[in-house]
C-alpha cells in the first residue's frame, strides 16, 4: 500500500477480521481491532509492533464502542478506515428462534455496526475523509431458506450502508458494502454459528439447507487472504465501489436475484401502477 492509514476493525480474533489485521500490520498500517476477548485477539495476532492496538469491546454496548473509538483516537490521532466485520450466522425458521436469540443476533450484526459508525463519524467528518466498509453478506442481497433472521440482519446492513453512503458523501467519506459469498473461516463452526435448538420436524427444506451448509465447512471457495488483499486495494481506489461482492458464488447469486426482481416487478407492472391517482392534465 502506498500510504499509511489507521484502521479500526471489529471482530478480529478469527476469520476475515483476523486475516485482514495480519495483512494490514504486515503492510505497516496502524490497526485498532476489537474482540470480545482482548487476550484471545492479542494471542491470535501475535505481534509486538506498536502499530497494533487490541481492544476489548462489547459491540452491542454503545458506551463500550465509544470507549474503543476514543482509545483509537488517543493512540493514533485519527481513524481512516472502519471495517464493521464482526458478525455471525443464525439458522432456523422464525418460529424456531426465540425473541431473545433473534434480538441478540441483531445486537451484533446490526446495532454493533450502527454503534461503531455513530462514534467514528464525528472524527471522520472533522477530517473530511475516511472509508467505512460494512461486511454484509450475499445473504443481505439474496437470502437462502433456513436463514431468515440472518438475511434480515444483513439486509439491514445493506440498507443502512446504501443510505449512509449518500448521507456522508458531502464530507468526502467513502462507504462500501462488502458482500461475501462462502469464505473459509470459522463462520460455519459451532464456535460462531447459532442454530435453533428447538427444531420443528415439519421444516424439511430448512433441515436440508442446514445439512448442506454443514458439509461446506472447510470447503468454502472463498480465500480470506484474498479478501483481505481486496479490502486493502479498495481503500486506495480513487472511486471505490458502493457494492462489492466477494466470490464467484456471491456474483452468481446476486445476478440471479437481480433477474428475479426485474421479472417480478415487471410481471406486476399494471397492478403496481393501478394505485396512482388519475391525473387529467
Ligand atoms: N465466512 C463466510 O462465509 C461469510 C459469508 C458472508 C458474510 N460473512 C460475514 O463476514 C464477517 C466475518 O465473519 P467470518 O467469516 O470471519 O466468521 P468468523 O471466523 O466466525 O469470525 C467472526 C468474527 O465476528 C465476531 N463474532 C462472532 N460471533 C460473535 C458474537 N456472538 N458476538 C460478538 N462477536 C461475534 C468474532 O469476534 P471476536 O470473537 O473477536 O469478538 C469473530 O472474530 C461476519 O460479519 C459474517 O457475517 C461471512
Amino acid at each position: 500500500m502506498d500510504n499509511k492509514k489507521t484502521w479500526f476493525v471489529t471482530g478480529a480474533s478469527k476469520g476475515l477480521g483476523l486475516t485482514l489485521v495480519k495483512h494490514l500490520l504486515t503492510a505497516g498500517q496502524s490497526v485498532a481491532a476489537t474482540s470480545r476477548n482482548a487476550a484471545a485477539l492479542t494471542e491470535a495476532v501475535d505481534t509486538d509492533t506498536t502499530n497494533f492496538l487490541p481492544l476489548q469491546a462489547d459491540l452491542a454496548d454503545d458506551s463500550s464502542v465509544a470507549a474503543a473509538i476514543q482509545s483509537t483516537i488517543e493512540k493514533f490521532g485519527r481513524i481512516d478506515v472502519v471495517v464493521n466485520n464482526a458478525g455471525y450466522g443464525i439458522g432456523g425458521s422464525i418460529e424456531e428462534l426465540s425473541d431473545t436469540v433473534t434480538r441478540t443476533s441483531f445486537d451484533i450484526n446490526v446495532f454493533g455496526t450502527l454503534n461503531v459508525i455513530r462514534h467514528a463519524l464525528p472524527f471522520m467528518r472533522r477530517q473530511r475523509s475516511g472509508h467505512i466498509i460494512n461486511i454484509s453478506s450475499i445473504a443481505g442481497i439474496s437470502g437462502n431458506t433456513g436463514w431468515s433472521v440472518y438475511a434480515a440482519a444483513k439486509y439491514a446492513v445493506t440498507g443502512l450502508t446504501d443510505v449512509l453512503a449518500q448521507d456522508v458523501k458531502e464530507f468526502g467519506i467513502n462507504v462500501t458494502l462488502v458482500a461475501p459469498g462462502a469464505f473459509r473461516t470459522s463462520f460455519l463452526t459451532a464456535d460462531s454459528l447459532v442454530l435453533t435448538d428447538t427444531p420443528i420436524d415439519d421444516y424439511t427444506a430448512i433441515r436440508a439447507s442446514h445439512a448442506k451448509y454443514a458439509t461446506m465447512n472447510g470447503e468454502q471457495q472463498g480465500d480470506p487472504d484474498k479478501a483481505a488483499t481486496v479490502m486493502m486495494e479498495l481503500v486506495n481506489m480513487p472511486e471505490p465501489p458502493l457494492y462489492l461482492l466477494l466470490g464467484s458464488d456471491a456474483y452468481r447469486r446476486a445476478l440471479n436475484k437481480l433477474e428475479q426482481l426485474s421479472e417480478a416487478f415487471k410481471a406486476s407492472e399494471s397492478l403496481t401502477k393501478s394505485t396512482d391517482y388519475q391525473l387529467n392534465f
